[in-house]
């Protein structure tokens, strides 16, 4: 189906558009009284990521309000390890857990590679559900976990601040960790084609703790196991390109490294300045970001000056989505979000003319 707005597709794909794509990383959420709702009639977050129609209303939610540029699925990246066997469960203000936490190699040696149409069948259900319902508004976005972020929640058994059990994986085991972070990947390759089949058209790969490695160690751990899953993905879906985008928070150091991977996309948190980015890698690859969430706190000129800062610091020329640089944060007034959505579309008209 052709899609009405296909300005996130081209923007990634470095065409021209009309207007700067924009969308908000977790748009679909707790800072929506909407979401509340329906995650309530759900009963939990995991019941609400399984059932197709609640999964395909809260992505739609945050898109009858803003005038977005993309849907994206609404599940989480921990169901791959969930569906390892390793038991993912949420305590209220806690976040994501695990009940069996890995330790060893042998525990990594059983650990089964996840059929997507099966035990991850309720993830493909959703995307052919929200696919339907957008009937070709904007494009779906599918994701993942990068196989470290992945592995550091399932070595640690959930949150961490200091990552001493996988750091101690990594430096006194580290076959075993390799072993690992191989298993993810051929997950994670297998996980976005059958999306991508499914009907995401384009995917990204979140790599939310890529940032705490070295950098000898972010390339040996984190980048190495990204590359293979850019090589070992779909590039094209019927008859169109399926962009890949690749988002290392706190990466900004290694941009090059990232965007030599071959990907399409390459997602900046807000400690990179975009202008700079852009010098560094913008001709062989789109950017994505860069906005720090946090600014939606700020009064609406406030977030309409920063905004402007961004755009102009991208300045002319394609490759440009428009984001927040992390997710948008669940205190966060909903109106908010709508003046930031409204004035990326406002002010970047001037960046896109002839
Ligand atoms: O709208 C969207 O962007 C799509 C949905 C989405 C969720 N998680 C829903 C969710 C996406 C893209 C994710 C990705 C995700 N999940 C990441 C990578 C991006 C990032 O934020 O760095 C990570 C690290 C996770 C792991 C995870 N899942 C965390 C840290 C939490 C938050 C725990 C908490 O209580 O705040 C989750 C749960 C989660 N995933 C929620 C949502 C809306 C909140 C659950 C709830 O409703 O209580």
């Amino acid at each position: 189906m052709q899609l009405k707005n296909d300005r996130y597709i081209r923007a990634l794909l470095r065409q021209p558009v009309d207007t700067t794509p924009v969308w908000m990383m977790r748009q679909a959420g707790r800072y929506l009284p909407e979401y509340k709702a329906t995650r309530a009639e759900a009963g939990d977050f995991m019941s609400l990521c399984k059932n197709a129609e609640l999964a395909c209303e809260v992505t739609l939610q945050p898109l009858r309000r803003f005038d977005l540029d993309a849907a994206i699925l609404f599940s989480d990246i921990l169901t791959i390890p969930d569906a390892m066997g390793l038991g993912l469960y949420f305590e209220t203000g806690e976040g994501p857990k695990f009940k069996h936490a890995l330790s060893s190699k042998a525990q990594i040696e059983a650990l089964p590679i996840p059929d997507p149409e099966d035990e991850l069948g309720y993830v493909m259900n959703a995307v052919r559900t929200i696919r339907r319902n957008l009937k070709g508004e904007v494009p779906l976005i599918g994701f993942s976990g990068s196989p470290w972020t992945l592995a550091t929640y399932m070595v640690e058994g959930g949150a961490s601040k200091a990552f001493t059990k996988i750091k101690k994986m990594a430096y006194a085991d580290p076959n075993a960790l390799h072993l690992l972070l191989d298993k993810l990947a051929d997950s994670v390759i297998a996980y976005l084609n059958a999306q991508i089949k499914a009907g995401a058209q384009s995917v990204m790969v979140f790599d939310t703790w890529g940032g705490v490695l070295t950098p000898r160690d972010y390339q040996l751990f984190s980048l190495q196991y990204m590359h293979k899953i850019v090589d070992g993905l779909i590039r094209e879906h019927d008859g169109q390109r399926v962009p890949v985008t690749l988002f290392t928070k706190n990466g900004g150091a290694w941009l090059e490294k990232i965007a030599d991977t071959g990907c399409d996309g390459v997602g900046l948190d807000w400690t990179i300045d975009i202008a700079e980015a852009k010098r560094r890698v913008g001709d062989r690859v789109a950017l994505q970001g860069n906005m720090d969430p946090s600014i939606l706190y700020a009064p609406a000129a406030r977030i309409e000056d920063e905004v402007k800062t961004i755009l102009a610091g991208f300045g002319n020329g394609t490759g440009h989505v428009f984001n927040l640089g992390h997710g948008i944060h669940l205190d966060v007034p909903p109106e908010n979000a709508g003046v930031f959505v409204e004035a990326v579309h406002k002010f970047s008209k001037q960046y896109h003319q002839e």
